[in-house]
């Protein structure tokens, strides 16, 4: 779980807050500047040369070193019934097993595995605590399958030990569409790590996956591994700050106060625009037309292909994920929405707080300022547009949010985040989410061409 680090440094916006002579444009630009040597100081202090990967220097994926100005795989796929039948190796003592999300046993079985084992921020003072029913919504969307829903258990005593899963996504780069798997939760036993079975386990999912005759995968991690197509940073957004502070996610900083803190931080009570509301079943074919639009902005982006995507990734689901459209109260046109879920982490040995209450940003999208053209540039009366309604919709999902209790509203730098992260308070925090493909040659991603949210 990153942490805001706002509070123990002065932030980029702090930093530049103090700048009045300085215009948005201006600003803007420094604070991309100041942004890429952070990431670029942060990525060698963690990066190993690539003959020290000894897993990942046999993959297709591209070296550090190398650029790539094509789009395509780098590796061809092969006829299915060439691809190894059997599945990969595991040490004496350890079996494979499929887990049934349907299943409440398996289900559960999952969740507790997951969150005793799953990520922790590099001081471990949280740890991720997806929730059960996070786990059966995110995995299994439409056109999951169980076996791809991959587990390792000890052969004696059944104890689930590791854990990989996929799930299909119709991934777009630059204009080409490819259907990929989307990798994620992979987790291995603490008392099991270092011992190689994260490399077992990957060889793995890529030949279910290949099984299905899918070849390119994407996934993410905060881990630098070859080759980043693109690293954005998170940010945060305070919702109750005396209780971040508690926790240990932020501190007060020196010149502040809580008093101070409380009262910045403080939301209205309503949203504001006229027509927001909840989203529902009736919305599904404007807010898929709406979001795809939308998403045809970025160079890195998802495709929602049916409803039935919208009708499971989208529509509100209860404890999992929150989602709101604005109706234009004369055409009664959706004209935007936004959604976000909520992904909890357990506060390590603290005397009085053991869970934060995170809400992650997940997809949003607006018609406001956008050209008719898909994916086309905006002018700048149209960018001004675009920005303000956004800051609009995102001041009201954040409205949503604390309401639902959350205590921080967390987003990375990507899609047209930088449109609202400063005005809307957010502050940037001390982690880094890198965006990988598997055996897909493509260029490097700017974060702000970043369209997909994985969770
Ligand atoms: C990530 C995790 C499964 C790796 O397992 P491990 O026991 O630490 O490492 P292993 O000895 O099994 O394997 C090491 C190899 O896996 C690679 N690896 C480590 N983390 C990885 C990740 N998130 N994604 C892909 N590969 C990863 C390493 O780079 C190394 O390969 P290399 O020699 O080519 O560099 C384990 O640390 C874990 O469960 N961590 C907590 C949960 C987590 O962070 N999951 C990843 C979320 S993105």
């Amino acid at each position: 779980m990153p942490k805001d680090k706002q509070s123990q440094m002065p932030s980029l916006q702090d930093l530049l807050a103090g700048r009045g002579d300085m215009d948005e444009e201006s600003r803007r630009k420094l604070e991309a500047l100041l942004r890429t040597l952070s990431l670029q100081e942060d990525d060698s202090k963690n990066k190993k040369d690539m003959e020290s990967h000894r897993f990942w220097r046999t993959q297709p994926v591209l070296k550090y070193d190398e650029v790539s100005d094509e789009i395509g795989a780098i590796e061809p796929s092969v006829p299915v019934d060439q691809v190894k039948q059997t599945p990969e190796s595991l040490p004496n003592d350890f079996e494979w097993c499929e887990l049934d999300m349907r299943d409440e046993q398996d289900a559960k079985e999952l969740y507790d595995f997951l969150t005793k084992n799953y990520v922790e921020d590099d001081g471990g003072q949280f740890r991720f605590d997806y929730s059960f029913e996070f786990l059966r919504w995110a995995l299994q969307p439409p056109g999951w399958r169980k076996d791809w829903l991959v587990g390792v258990r000890v052969t004696s005593t059944r104890r689930l030990v590791a854990f990989i899963s996929a799930i299909p996504v119709h991934l777009r780069t630059m204009d080409k569409v490819t259907l990929m798997t989307e990798i994620n939760f992979l987790n291995v036993h603490k008392r099991l790590r270092s011992k190689r079975l994260a490399p077992v386990m990957i060889r793995e999912i890529t030949r279910r996956s290949h099984l299905q005759g899918i070849f390119q995968a994407v996934y993410t991690a905060g881990a630098v591994l070859p080759k980043p197509v693109s690293t954005c940073q998170y940010f945060h957004r305070s919702l109750n700050p005396k209780k971040l502070v508690e926790c240990g996610f932020s501190r007060v900083p020196h010149n502040s106060t809580m008093a101070r803190m409380i009262k910045n931080y403080k939301v209205p009570e309503k949203p504001a625009l006229e027509g927001f509301r909840v989203m529902e079943a009736k919305d599904v074919p404007e807010v898929r037309a709406l979001l795809n639009k939308f998403l045809a902005r970025y160079q890195f982006a998802p495709e929602f292909e049916s409803d039935e995507e919208i009708v499971h990734w989208i529509l509100p689901h209860e404890k999992v994920v929150w989602s709101y459209v604005v109706e234009d109260p004369t055409t009664h046109k959706i004209t935007d929405m936004v959604s976000f879920y909520s992904l909890p982490s357990t506060v390590i040995g603290n005397p009085k707080h053991s869970t934060l209450n995170a809400a992650y940003l997940f997809y949003y999208a607006t018609d406001k300022g956008l050209p008719e053209q898909k994916g086309g540039e905006l002018d700048e009366q149209a960018q001004a547009t675009f920005g303000n309604r956004l800051n609009e919709v995102m001041a009201d999902a954040l409205v949503m949010a604390r309401k639902q209790d959350f205590d921080v509203f967390n987003a990375l730098h990507l899609m047209d985040n930088h449109t609202f992260l400063s005005t809307q308070k957010f502050g940037s925090g001390d982690g880094f989410l890198n965006f990988y493909v598997y055996n897909w040659r493509c260029p490097e991603v700017q974060q702000e061409k970043i369209g997909l949210v994985m969770l």
